[in-house]
């Protein structure tokens, strides 16, 4: 109610006022008492890293992957459709087996992540019937909760992709429609959740489980989808992990009125500044003022807030980051769904190749622009960057990034913002 009737800025200082403390009032009445979790939410700033491409890929993260198959190939379905599931299974086990091992775990610890964020399809969990997909991602699941045991790191489960598709993105396993709600789809949704509650939600290293990734709200019933956030809450509600629901687009700010009575609600805003053209010609540092501002609001919520996906990234340019064969906002080549966009500046050459790679200045602009999420986010409960590692796209490359000395060591909020 408040925050509809006055604006942000001004309900938080209501809220400072009423509670006399550095975050607003729900905070503490929301964590169960005898729910012992597995991380200091909310004290402990999550600092993680995304292990994206792994077990739902991206033709961005792995072009390679994509590069031998023909174009109609476009995401994981149209893959083991295309290829059929034999070679379907070759290839993705050959890919699972590879793209992380122990060591990364290992290198994470060492530069002082405590938090991986597992993006896993329904399809690993709970195939359907007539899917193309192929089985075995979620064996892999196993041994990574494994290796970040091993290694101190906890784990976020995150189902990434629901039956239907739940945002049409290639990430979500199917490009094109937004199908999820429909038929009998939540029920799998809930039915995938709750197998992975019985495997995983008791194991020590298993700290949140990710109900489900960034469902398209504004192409959603938004009732429909908080009635599932809060059925699936409920089927979670007695394990000890933190359940971790996206914002749906909906606003970082716009789920101060739910949930309550409701608790180890962990909410997760992803926050990119690339995905529109006005975005796109921001100049370093209104970049650096947007993510500021941005977390400020995070950290204005009644509930752990995340951002649980971001970047270093200022364009759009890394090859097929809007899917296969669409182009880039940056440089006016993008066309999808009827939509076109206008040049803001070249991509040849830039952004394409290696951290190493770097000019200078976007060598100091990417660093300076990470160094200012991190302040940014940790005004609120933390992050987790897009992603560990992948082929071609050097901004999203943590690994990489942090070598280079584009991360602070250690992870410092200093003249971040
Ligand atoms: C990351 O670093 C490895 C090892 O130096 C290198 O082979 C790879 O090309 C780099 N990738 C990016 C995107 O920077």
């Amino acid at each position: 109610m408040i925050f509809s009737s006055i604006s942000r800025a001004a309900a938080a200082a209501v809220l400072l006022c009423t509670v006399g403390q550095a975050r607003p009032a729900g905070l503490m009445s929301q964590v169960k008492r005898d729910n012992a979790l597995k991380f200091d939410f909310g004290g402990e700033k999550i600092r993680g890293v995304n292990l994206g491409g792994w077990f739902v890929l991206e033709p961005w993260i792995t072009p390679s992957i994509f590069e031998a198959t023909p174009d109609n190939v476009i995401d994981e379905y149209t893959l083991c459709e295309t290829l059929g599931k034999a070679e379907a299974h070759n290839r993705l086990h050959a890919h699972w087996d590879s793209w992380i091992v122990e060591s990364d775990f290992s290198e994470m610890a060492g530069i002082g992540l405590n938090f991986v964020r597992i993006p896993i399809g329904y399809w690993s969990v709970f195939p359907n019937d007539g899917d193309p997909y192929v089985q075995g991602a979620y064996d892999y699941l196993g041994k990574a909760i494994g290796w970040a045991s091993n290694h101190g790191i906890k784990v976020m489960i995150d189902l990434h992709g629901v039956p239907g598709s739940q945002n049409g993105f290639d990430n979500s396993g199917q490009r094109g429609d937004v199908r999820w709600t429909q038929g009998g789809s939540v029920d799998q949704t809930k039915n995938a959740l709750n197998k992975i509650r019985d495997d995983w939600a008791g194991h020590d290293s298993v700290a949140a489980i990710e109900l489900v990734n960034e469902p398209m709200g504004p192409s959603l019933d938004m009732d429909t989808v908080r009635q599932f956030m809060m059925d699936a809450w409920g089927n979670l509600k007695s394990s000890n992990v933190a359940i971790t629901f996206h914002d749906a687009f909906e606003g970082v700010n716009s789920w101060n009125d739910w949930g309550s009575g409701m608790w180890s609600l962990l909410l997760d805003t992803h926050h990119y500044e690339i995905f529109d053209s006005s975005s796109l010609q921001l100049g370093i540092d209104d970049h650096v003022s947007t993510a500021c501002a941005f977390g400020s609001s995070m950290s204005t919520n009644n509930k752990w807030t995340i951002s649980g996906e971001w970047t270093g990234a200022m364009t759009d340019c890394a090859k097929w980051l809007n899917g296969r064969g669409v182009g880039a906002r940056y440089d006016g080549t993008y066309y999808y769904n009827g939509q076109g966009s206008s040049y803001i500046g070249d991509c040849a050459g830039k952004f394409t190749g290696t951290v190493a790679g770097f000019g200078e200045a976007d060598h100091n602009n990417i660093g300076t622009f990470i160094n200012a999420q991190i302040a940014a986010y940790e005004k609120a409960d933390g992050w987790i960057f897009w992603t560990w590692k992948n082929e071609a796209a050097p901004e999203w490359h943590f690994q990489n990034l942090t070598a280079a000395g584009l991360v602070p060591q250690p992870f410092s909020t200093a003249n971040g913002c």
